[in-house]
């Protein structure tokens, strides 16, 4: 019985390894056959100690993404050679996949010990509301995080004063992603707002080139927000989302008459796109616009060696505020939990230490596409693209992003997901509308 179950056991581990060294499995991955091994003896059949092994969650496994990821799990190989990580990535993008995986594993009460969340309602909404876990005040006064993460985003991972996440990144929601190349071929300037935006589509469009591109259906989500943002301004943005502002107004009207218009500027695929694929679309001359988050400037920039487009800033690829939001930095934060009855608290905690060190952010964050959400890092570490990030999150009007966690609770937000799937279809602007005020009147934060 005993040796029945140690060939078990080892056989689990093997195929564990492997599916680990496949760089973590999406869930419809089948399993590589187990490989027939030697039992181990008997005396070592003892479990391994707790902190032997990490099992950390995200979605982060294409261009740009998976390579930021990496430089992290480097360094914490290097901090701790006897902890393994188990990289439980699942593949798409904005968590779309992995949220789902996530939610049944808590379900069935088998959490990974740490996992992605943003910060803002993703968290404070969902996780901590659910009880699933556990507060870090401890872990942030043993490290002296209350010092050195803005004070901006510490209300957001908090609630009675103590923190549950770790935040590794500040990341940029409203860039327009350009091709300088295609711009200057067609006589193009970058639009500053939308009707200048319709007027460099016709000449783009006359060259037989997509004016806008776009991905599947949470990159429309996406550009909504950017669109509702640069329309209802700052304010009256971030009143929609505190219980003050009105959806039913005739600013959100325009706001989402002008998205309409703006998706008619977008290419035919998009359903079947990543946002990688999209944004490639720009950086291979087939569209001269995107509007995307800057984990594509990590995708644009990053080497090819690690699944990216290896371009420069400023000559591959260029970037502005879109139309409307000069001056506003509409974020978001990803950030690594505990998870209550963590499998591993050790090594979940030993993850969460090398996450929010400076170390850990100066490693991700160039790679990621991101600055780091602590205010000590290297500077010099980033490119041309991140420093004008950095300069503007000093500077700029911060709100939240949507689709990325931070202003609604994700019931809410699961909601005006399909309410947008239905406008993607229907493009009735009064039937939209009427279901996000109702999406806002069913689940307010
Ligand atoms: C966001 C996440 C980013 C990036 C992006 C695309 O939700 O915060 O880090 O991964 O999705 O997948």
């Amino acid at each position: 019985m005993f040796r029945k179950l140690s060939v078990f056991v080892a056989l689990l581990i093997v195929g564990t390894m492997l599916l680990t060294a496949c760089g973590g499995a999406a869930p419809t991955e089948e399993a590589p056959a187990p490989v027939a091994t030697e039992a181990p003896p008997a005396a070592t059949e003892a479990p391994a100690p707790m902190a032997s092994e990490v099992e950390v969650f995200s979605w982060w496994t294409g261009g740009g993404e998976a390579a930021g990821l990496d430089a992290m799990i480097q360094l914490f190989a290097a901090n701790y050679p006897d902890i393994e990580f188990i990289n439980a990535a699942v593949a798409g993008g904005a968590g779309t996949n992995a949220k789902a995986v996530l939610a049944s594993r808590l379900a069935a009460g088998d959490p990974p010990d740490s996992w992605q969340a943003h910060a803002g309602q993703e968290i404070l909404g969902a996780y901590v509301a659910a009880d699933q876990i556990e507060p870090l005040d401890a872990l942030f006064t043993e490290e002296g995080w209350n010092a050195v993460m803005p004070a901006t985003l510490l209300p957001l991972i908090s609630k009675d004063g103590k923190p549950y996440s770790v935040p590794v990144n500040i990341h940029r929601a409203n860039v327009m992603w350009t091709n300088p190349a295609l711009l200057a071929e067609v006589g193009v300037t970058v639009p500053t707002n939308w009707d200048e935006f319709f007027t460099a589509c016709e000449a783009i469009e006359a060259a037989g080139k997509i004016c806008l591109s776009m991905g599947e259906t949470w990159t429309a989500q996406h550009l909504m927000e950017v669109v509702v943002l640069g329309a209802l301004g700052p304010d009256k943005y971030s009143a929609l989302w505190d219980g003050t502002g009105d959806w039913a107004s005739a600013d959100v009207t325009t706001a989402l008459e002008t998205y309409a218009k703006v998706l008619a500027h977008t290419n035919a695929d998009a359903a079947s796109l990543s946002w990688q694929d999209a944004s490639k679309l720009v950086a291979n001359g087939d569209a001269a616009f995107n509007i995307m988050g800057d984990w594509a400037d990590g995708y644009f920039s990053g080497t090819a060696a690690g699944g990216n487009l290896g371009l420069v800033p400023n000559e591959g690829y260029g970037w502005a505020p879109p139309p409307g939001t000069d001056g506003v930095f509409q974020f978001l934060s990803d950030s690594f939990t505990l998870a209550k009855n963590a499998p591993h608290p050790d090594g979940a905690m030993a993850w969460l230490k090398t996450a929010g060190s400076k170390a850990g952010q100066e490693a991700f964050n160039p790679v990621k596409g991101s600055i780091c959400a602590r205010t000590d890092c290297d500077t010099t570490l980033f490119n041309a693209y991140l420093q004008t990030a950095m300069a503007d999150w000093a500077t700029d009007t911060v709100v939240g992003s949507l689709t990325h966690g931070v202003t609604a609770n994700p019931s809410w937000a699961t909601e005006i997901g399909t309410a947008l799937g239905l406008f993607l279809a229907d493009q009735d602007v009064a039937a939209f509308q009427s279901a996000l005020v109702a999406a806002a009147a069913a689940y307010p934060n």
